[in-house]
């Protein structure tokens, strides 16, 4: 017994002493390793009567939990301390002078404002985001969303295909962020209510088109999501993103393979003097594409649909860019000509928020 005790004095000795998480180990590998001290003595309770185990044995497994407790709590105080260290070695001096160049010459592209912008104007509309790769499946970027196998989305002429794997399957680039709808679906439980902003890509060049490209797609599961909390939902962002009082939204029936009913969404606008003011006048501007989460894609993605549905929209994000900021050609969005960016970006510390102003 007094062996015992003994050990114990040393090991807890030892484990006080332990001055970093290294040694620490080294102390537990030396006591409950496979070739440990209170190993060994708990290996030779199988020779023991069982009369000895009896007594010795509770000592022994006394003696390994008093050693175990004793490593967990020196352990997080190495953790902390550890941690403490770290921070102390990795400080940020934020008083350190910014450096006037890179803030003077340096701009913000168009397509990162409206995007903090969109995070913005959602986040206070309590969503969050959700991302997903660029190169998709063609499961999560078709299948589970429901477009028939012969649909002319699939077709080479608009969806960039990648060489087949190995395995012999054949990736796309996602040619819309609806697969992300997929991806929160499938690892997410409801109520659920996301934008997915991301690059997009689809084999087309002219004024308003480029191969690669931005979309926001919305999604808001739950047990009563209904088209028209999509209506409100819209009709605050248009009014948010192109700072305006009131604006008028119209739903026009529409197809797509992931939503129904479908619809396409018109912004009031108007277009007096060939200029595009939001909120006023008679014309009517498409702005995307929304519906009811189709039943096919929430079984698809695991949820039931007849305890749940939501809404789903995707808009795109250099449009909405090109709309508020007033470029009317796309292309030179991604030629990276800095007189371009001079003249249409913003400043690097101007971040989009409700309280300052999206585009102050
Ligand atoms: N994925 C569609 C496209 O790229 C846009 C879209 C339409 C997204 C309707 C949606 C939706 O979520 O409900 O053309």
């Amino acid at each position: 017994m007094s062996d015992l005790s003994e050990l114990q004095t040393a090991i807890l000795a030892d484990i006080a002493s332990a001055s970093d998480e290294a040694a620490l180990e080294a102390v537990r590998v030396a006591t409950l390793g496979k070739k440990g001290s209170v190993s060994a003595l708990l290996s030779g309770l199988g020779k023991m009567t069982p009369d000895e185990r009896k007594t010795e044995g509770a000592a022994i497994n006394a003696l390994k939990d008093s050693v175990n407790a004793a490593l967990v709590a020196r352990r997080a105080i190495l953790k902390e301390a550890a941690l403490e260290a770290r921070l102390k070695t990795e400080t940020v001096d934020v008083t350190l002078p910014v450096r006037a160049r890179g803030l003077a010459q340096g701009r913000i592209h168009p397509v990162t404002q409206v995007t903090d912008e969109l995070a913005a104007i959602f986040a206070d509309m309590g969503f969050s985001i959700a991302e997903g790769p660029d190169i998709e499946s063609d499961d999560y970027n078709f299948t589970k969303l429901n477009f028939p196998p012969d649909h002319p989305a699939r077709d080479m002429h608009d969806t960039f295909f990648l060489n087949p794997g190995a395995d012999g399957e054949r990736k796309v680039l996602r040619t819309h962020t609806s697969p992300v709808q997929v991806r929160t679906m499938l690892s997410q439980k409801p109520p659920i209510r996301v934008i997915c902003p991301g690059r997009t890509y689809r084999c087309d060049s002219d004024q308003t088109h480029t191969p690669m490209f931005h979309q926001v797609e919305g999604l808001v599961i739950d047990r009563s999501a209904n088209l028209g909390h999509l209506k409100w939902i819209l009709e605050e962002f248009l009014k948010a993103f192109f700072e305006v009082a009131d604006v008028k939204i119209r739903f026009r029936p529409s197809y797509f393979p992931f939503t129904e009913p479908s619809v396409e969404v018109d912004v009031q606008c108007s277009r007096k003097d060939g200029e595009m003011r939001f909120g006023e006048g008679e014309d009517w501007l498409e702005i995307g594409g929304c519906g009811m989460v189709h039943p096919n894609v929430l079984k698809n993605c695991g949820l039931d649909p007849d305890v749940y549905q939501g809404f789903a929209w995707g808009v795109g994000i250099d449009r909405l860019a090109m709309l508020k900021y007033g470029m009317s050609d796309l292309r030179p969005f991604f030629e990276a000509d800095v007189r371009w960016l001079k003249h249409y970006g913003f400043r690097p510390l101007d971040l989009p928020n409700l309280v300052g102003g999206l585009s102050a």
